[in-house]
């Protein structure tokens, strides 16, 4: 059993976002206690030693988009938090940031409440939840309130897409980033018109395309992209900060660079999938393998998007790395045999983001080993308030660590993979950039191949409202950048009658 041990890494480069260093480091309850060059502490019975020498040690990935335990698209979940976890660790994760995701209608607290009871008793890692605010009403915002001042929810995020289940119109955008804005919390966006990916459906079908490349052909770029500028003008016109998940195509890409570029306070999170393969997948002849591939946005066709987004990666233009895992078997994505839009939407992610940021980002020579740290954990821990807690190595922060092989290699497949799903659409990528050593919260929970992870054993993270990250410009700016009205003369002249 993993057990909270005093853990002595020696040998190692620390790698933070801002710096690397080669000292020790020294784990004690949970938390780093010191780090320093040539650390000397006795060994002793209860003290594991671990030989970091020609490794990095790491802040553990923090991956900010995961759907564990959730049964869309009507289809049941196949993994739940515990399988979930293990795969993260198993990738070198540390801790993962999951929704919460109410029906129309019903309460927001009672789904977050849920969800906690789902993760609470599974999770062998740290994890938080986003909410979805799939409706809108009094009682919505009351609960946004209540969420962000008691419970520690400072995201919420809304559906641009899935109508009729999910999505929300402009006028529900702006009543919720209002809402988010003034709690002091992060607006996030499913960027898609959903309006048009059912009109494009409905025409899909009727041309004779059932298949999987039909889920692409009735969702191209610009259907991402239009929703992109939708929300991120709505999102400004409030001065509300905002956080685009799963940003799969170039356009969408560019239209967060540009937002970012005037200014505005906008994130993008690329996942592994889009950053690690494409939609070519969609067109494959094996119909398994094509719906394998399904999710919302889809991965793009355009085979030069996988390194497109890197590169906006690599230079701040997109900030992190999530990954929107979920999860289905063959005979669940089979639904749709017959109709693409029946196919349940998701891919997986969460085992392999670091290896396939590393391999793409790093080993081709796109990012250095600090922007990776920023891009696979800081950014996210400060997006999301929970830095230095979350997200560096430093004393006194949660002793969530990876302990990384740059020069070792390992081959992605499902035959091998610790996740439940029959398939892994990075199956056969050879990548650099190997997870040696996991410890979170301070207990090694996997070594060299083994998995030593405990359910239960990671904690909910409450995330306080106003991250500086995020809020000390946007509350300047509101101090500072209010319209104010022209003082004239009334007017007192002849005023027409209307008839
Ligand atoms: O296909 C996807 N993305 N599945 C998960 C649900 C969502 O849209 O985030
Ligand atoms: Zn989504």
């Amino acid at each position: 059993m993993a057990s909270l041990k005093k853990i002595l890494i020696k040998g190692g480069k620390i790698v933070n976002d801002d710096l690397s260093a080669f000292v020790d480091v020294y784990i004690e309850d949970g938390l780093v206690k010191d780090i320093g060059i040539s650390l000397n502490y006795s060994e002793s019975e209860d003290m594991k030693v671990i030989n970091a020498a020609g490794k990095l040690v790491m802040p553990g990935g923090i991956d900010t988009n995961t759907h564990f335990q959730y049964p869309f698209t009507g289809s049941e979940y196949l993994e739940d938090f515990f399988q979930g976890t293990k795969a993260a660790v198993a990738g070198g994760t540390t801790m993962i940031m999951d929704f919460a995701i109410p029906k129309k209608g019903t309460s927001l607290i009672e789904a977050f409440d849920t969800w906690r009871s789902w993760a609470d008793p599974k999770v062998c890692c740290d994890y938080a939840l986003h909410v979805a605010v799939t409706w809108w009403s009094d009682k919505v915002k009351k609960e946004m309130e209540i969420l962000a001042r008691d419970k520690g929810v400072n995201s919420f995020k809304m559906f641009m897409a899935y109508k009729d289940l999910y999505m929300v119109n402009d006028v529900e955008l702006y009543q919720a980033f209002t809402c988010c804005k003034n709690i002091g919390a992060i607006a996030q966006v499913h960027a898609e018109n959903g309006d048009l990916i059912a009109e494009g459906a409905k025409k899909m079908l009727s041309l004779g395309i059932t298949g999987p490349e039909g889920h692409e052909l009735c969702r191209p770029e610009e259907v991402e992209a239009e929703a992109t500028q939708r929300a991120v003008t709505i999102a400004n016109s409030v001065n509300c900060p905002l956080f685009v998940v799963h940003v799969m195509s170039k356009t969408s890409a560019k239209i967060i660079a540009n937002a970012r570029r005037e200014g505005k306070v906008v994130f993008g999170e690329p996942i592994a999938a889009g950053l690690g393969t494409d939609g070519t997948n969609y067109w494959h002849v094996d119909w398994c393998h094509a719906a394998a591939h399904v999710m919302g946005p889809p991965l793009r066709p355009d085979p030069t998007t996988p390194k497109y987004l890197m590169q906006l990666l690599a230079n701040d233009d997109l900030s992190v790395t999530g990954t929107d895992n979920c999860t289905f078997n063959t005979n669940q994505k089979a639904l749709g045999k017959d109709d693409f839009t029946k196919i349940p939407n998701g891919v997986n992610g969460v085992e392999d983001r670091m290896s396939v940021v590393w391999e793409k980002g790093v080993h081709s020579g796109i990012m250095d080993e600090n922007r990776f740290v920023a891009v696979t954990s800081s950014n996210a821990a400060k997006i999301f308030n929970m830095y230095p807690r979350k997200g560096k190595i430093a004393v006194g922060s949660d002793a969530d660590i990876v302990i990384w092989d740059p020069e070792a290699t390992r081959t992605i497949s499902a035959k091998t993979h610790h996740q439940a799903v029959n398939f892994n659409i990075f199956e056969g990528m050879v990548c650099h950039g190997v997870p040696l050593v996991t410890i979170a919260g301070g207990r090694v929970v996997y070594e060299n191949g083994i998995l030593n992870a405990v359910q239960g054993h990671g904690k909910y993270i409450p995330r306080k409202p106003f991250p500086d990250y995020v809020y000390s410009r946007v509350l300047q700016r509101d101090g500072v950048d209010q319209p104010l009205p022209v003082h004239r003369q009334p007017y007192e002249g002849e005023v027409i009658q209307l008839k």
